[in-house]
């Protein structure tokens, strides 16, 4: 079995999107659907963003220099997902704005992962070798295994504070 690490954040993703175009398929009036597409959602983008934050970018940022504002870029996307994920996990479906914030989360989220496929990825496969890949695979498999499933709202709002408050 392939443990490329590009091949198996690609795997994510497809899911990742098949769950915004069943939110976004969903009547408007399908509350617990919806609700039930959230949080799946939450569970799918909270293990995701952290494996990639625990183990690709920190260590293709090591390899390859040359990536560094691309993956500082990357932090702040997910810092922002993980912002309105952990506003989404504290909000009753039944909310006025619980749509409109996973619309939101939902453009964000789908603009950060086209950046990753379009660009970001082929310049990490043009810099590193199949070997390196399948080794990076090889450890988010085993961070997956004891990751978070739900977002964790003390870290992302203490970012947010520190960053406000300094
Ligand atoms: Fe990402
Ligand atoms: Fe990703």
């Amino acid at each position: 079995m392939s443990t490329d690490a590009i091949v198996l954040l690609k795997e994510d993703h497809k899911e990742v999107r098949q769950l915004f175009r069943a939110f976004e398929a969903a009547d408007a009036d399908a509350k617990a659907v919806k609700a039930d597409l959230v949080s799946r959602i939450l569970e799918a983008l909270t293990v995701h963003t952290y494996i990639e934050n625990e183990v690709m970018y920190p260590t293709v940022r090591e390899l390859v220099p040359d990536l560094e504002s691309d993956i500082l870029e990357s932090y702040e996307e997910h810092h922002v997902a993980d912002l309105l994920c952990a506003e989404l996990d504290a909000m009753d479906p039944a909310d006025e704005r619980f749509d409109a914030k996973t619309t939101v989360l939902i453009e964000s989220v789908g603009h950060h992962i086209e950046e990753e496929e379009n660009d970001w990825f082929p310049k990490v496969r043009a810099a590193l070798g199949r070997k390196e890949l399948q080794e990076i695979g090889a450890r988010m498999l085993e961070v997956r295994a004891t990751a978070p499933r739900r977002p964790q709202q003390p870290s992302s709002l203490k970012k947010a504070a520190d960053a406000l408050l300094g």
